[in-house]
């Protein structure tokens, strides 16, 4: 593999999940692969289980780990091209990467959408900008559209938690009060299309996703059909395609509750954290038998360490 930005850099992902697996079995196994390596991890956002994963994961490869918070950090970005840096920025993106990958082998960046324009956040302006100029593998951190470190994490959840061979997986939508990205569910959905799973999507009416990422999946508006017999429930809030980045407001009844399970053939539930109490998720669900969410967490070391191993492997 010679970057990881989507599911579409992956050729097998099973075989990249029975990966992930054993390394969780034998994690000290390929620490001569990273011997003398440097990954950089740059955030233009804020992390807590992505920096700390990907270090750890880095970490049981052999590897060196820096970490810059280049929004904090490094020197105010400017991201387009031509410009008259008379302004606040500082240093164009075009030196920032292209210096970075002169200290580092891989390079992890993490950059949210602005929520504001759709075209921008959607051609992956500012993520694109560092795979054009760094010049290194780059593994995505999470970019304005998807999060596919989280996903790999989550199809492994699922792999090694379902009890049947093909389980319904539900993606369900959660109220929030601000605009969160798609980027979470975007990728979610593109992983559980290549996955031998049954998908449902449910969210209200007016919460469809970009269609690229959905082809293949079932889409129910009405939650507690979609939740019929679910095995495991996917809960993420996500703000709207289209009006781009709104939150429409009306929907709080389809926050996740012990009595909506009801329904559900005792479904696991999951979602990638941080998540807001009573809001996105009740209390009731996240201390109660059903949620698998900080077991899922634990995942992203796995997921991070397989595909580091390739890229590593691809040196
Ligand atoms: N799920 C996830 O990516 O968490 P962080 O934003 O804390 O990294």
């Amino acid at each position: 593999m010679k970057q990881f930005t989507s599911v579409h850099d992956v050729t097998d992902i099973n075989a990249l999940v029975s990966e992930a697996l054993q390394h969780k079995e034998n994690p000290y196994a390929h620490q001569h692969l990273g011997k003398n390596k440097t990954i950089g991890l740059v955030f233009l956002n804020p992390s807590l289980r992505t920096r700390m994963s990907t270090q750890k994961a880095a970490l049981n490869l052999g590897m060196n780990v820096m970490v810059l918070n280049i929004d904090k950090e490094g020197w105010a970005l400017e991201l387009q091209d031509g410009a008259v840096m008379n302004g606040t920025t500082v240093e164009h993106v075009r030196e920032a990467a292209a210096v970075l990958g002169q200290y580092v082998d891989i390079i992890g960046v993490r950059s949210f959408p602005g929520l504001q324009d759709r075209e921008e956040d959607y051609s992956e302006q500012v993520f694109n900008k560092f795979v054009e100029h760094c010049g290194v593998p780059i593994v995505s951190l999470e970019s304005a559209t998807r999060h596919p470190l989280q996903s790999l994490a989550d199809l492994i959840t699922i792999e090694e938690l379902k009890t049947k061979a093909r389980p319904k997986v539900v993606l369900s939508w959660a109220p929030h009060i601000k605009p969160l990205p798609q980027a979470v569910p975007n990728s979610f959905a593109e992983w559980m299309c290549k996955a031998d799973v049954e998908f449902v999507i449910t969210h209200p009416e007016g919460y469809e996703l970009n269609t690229n990422y959905t082809l293949g999946a079932t889409i129910i508006h009405n939650q507690d059909k979609a939740l019929q017999g679910a095995d495991f429930i996917y809960v993420k809030n996500w703000s709207a395609y289209e009006p781009y980045g709104k939150v429409i407001k009306g929907f709080d009844d389809w926050m996740l509750t012990n009595e909506k399970l009801q329904v559900t053939d005792n479904a696991k539930v999951m979602h990638c954290l941080p998540v807001r109490r009573n809001l996105e998720l009740s209390d009731e669900i996240l201390d109660g038998p059903n949620s698998v969410v900080i077991h899922e967490a634990g995942n992203r070391v796995w997921a991070a360490q397989a595909v580091l191993k390739q890229l590593l492997e691809s040196l």
